[in-house]
């Protein structure tokens, strides 16, 4: 199937006007950790392909509004445009500072885009490919003609550093792109899914009190309100899901591996990314991965790939662009890009 049959009934595409990202400056090394906890950099750069990550310091004022802001602001830059040329602000983030006002609300104040629309989406390590496919939906039926999307994590304020077997993922970074509205219906995500299992709930969650632990889970000694997860059950999750939803893309829109630019794929970790290149016969040459640099940082990781790749030039945009992530929910996502 070719682009305009997986856009017909659309009189309208999206390009992307510009990215942008940011990340906090201090880094954590796994030699770091390795002296917090009963752990070793050989163990983690085994088993994840991290080497180091980087953390929010929240004495300065850091956060997730922190690089939220950042990220948005300089995809703005990156498009040429200000605050005021959008239509709509949506921050995917499992870690705002408040749930009311929404840090999309609040990013819109700082960035002069009133009275542009604004909300936040929750849907984990999925949040920028959620918020990416549903900004393409809204322009592609005239309800938009921009918008900007962020995707960010402060991980660091949801982990407890006394536990090893989560702390040592996750970073805090952020990403942002401006979409925006074109004639060509057949620019933009020509293919896209949004999928979730709720039933996988408790392999990863935050509970904000003791009657929300999961059943069997009772014993793990991790901090209310900091992030559980059962990482076998997570990784087994994540190589079938992950791996069929690449497959359902190569399907649906009957293009083979060697026909895409780039890959971007969530950075949860660096083997189960190198067991899709292998069982898909992915061309590796197109896969980013920073994960090593920036370890998972949940809603942030697609969209600093994306920033990070278009910035180095290693989009190759007279190709569709493959973007796929899967998170906590369980969700699972993705959207094939022609530029
Ligand atoms: O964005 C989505 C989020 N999450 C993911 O994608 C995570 C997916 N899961 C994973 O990446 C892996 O499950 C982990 C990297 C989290 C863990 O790797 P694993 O190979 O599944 O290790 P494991 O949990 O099966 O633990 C193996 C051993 C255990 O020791 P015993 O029972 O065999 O003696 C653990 O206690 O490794 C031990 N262990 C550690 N040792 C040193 C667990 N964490 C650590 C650690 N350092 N940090």
């Amino acid at each position: 199937m070719n682009a305009s049959d997986l856009t017909a009934g659309f009189n309208r595409g999206v390009r992307i006007a510009g990215t942008g990202s940011a990340v906090p400056d201090r880094v954590l090394s796994n030699h770091d950790l390795a002296k917090m906890m009963d752990t070793s950099d050989e163990w983690i750069q085994q088993r994840t392909g991290i080497r180091e990550r980087r953390i929010c310091d929240p004495d300065k004022g850091e956060g997730t509004l922190w690089l939220s802001e950042q990220a948005a602001t300089r995809a703005l830059e990156d498009a040429g445009l200000t605050g005021a040329d959008v239509d709509l602000v949506i921050v995917a983030t499992v870690t705002m500072e408040m749930t009311c006002p929404s840090t999309a609300a609040r990013i819109a104040g700082k960035i002069g885009a009133t009275p542009a629309g604004a909300f936040d989406i929750t849907a984990a390590c999925c949040g920028f490919m959620y918020a990416l496919n549903l900004a393409d939906s809204l322009i592609r039926v005239g309800r938009a003609d921009r918008i900007l999307i962020v995707g960010c994590d402060c991980m660091s304020s949801i982990i407890d550093y006394e536990d090893r077997s989560v702390s040592i993922l996750f970073g805090d970074a952020a990403g942002s792109a401006v979409l925006e509205a074109v004639d060509d219906p057949a620019r933009g995500s020509v293919y896209q899914s949004l999928q979730a299992d709720g039933r996988g709930w408790p392999s990863l969650y935050i509970p904000r009190h003791e009657s929300q632990i999961a059943e069997g889970d009772e014993d793990t000694k991790i901090r209310i309100g900091c992030l559980r997860m059962n990482g076998r059950e997570v990784y087994k999750f994540a190589v079938t899901r992950f791996q069929r939803a690449i497959k359902d893309a190569f399907e649906k829109t009957g293009l083979a591996p060697d026909e895409f630019g780039a890959f971007i794929c969530h950075q949860s970790n660096a083997r189960i990314i190198e067991s899709a290149v292998e069982k898909l016969g992915l061309p590796e040459d197109k896969v980013y991965v920073n994960i090593d640099r920036f370890g998972n940082s949940s809603a942030g990781s697609v969209g600093l790939c994306l920033d990070q790749m278009r910035k180095a030039g290693r989009i190759d945009e007279s190709k569709p662009t493959m973007l796929v992530a899967f998170g906590g929910g369980m969700t699972w996502a993705s959207s094939v890009w022609r530029h």
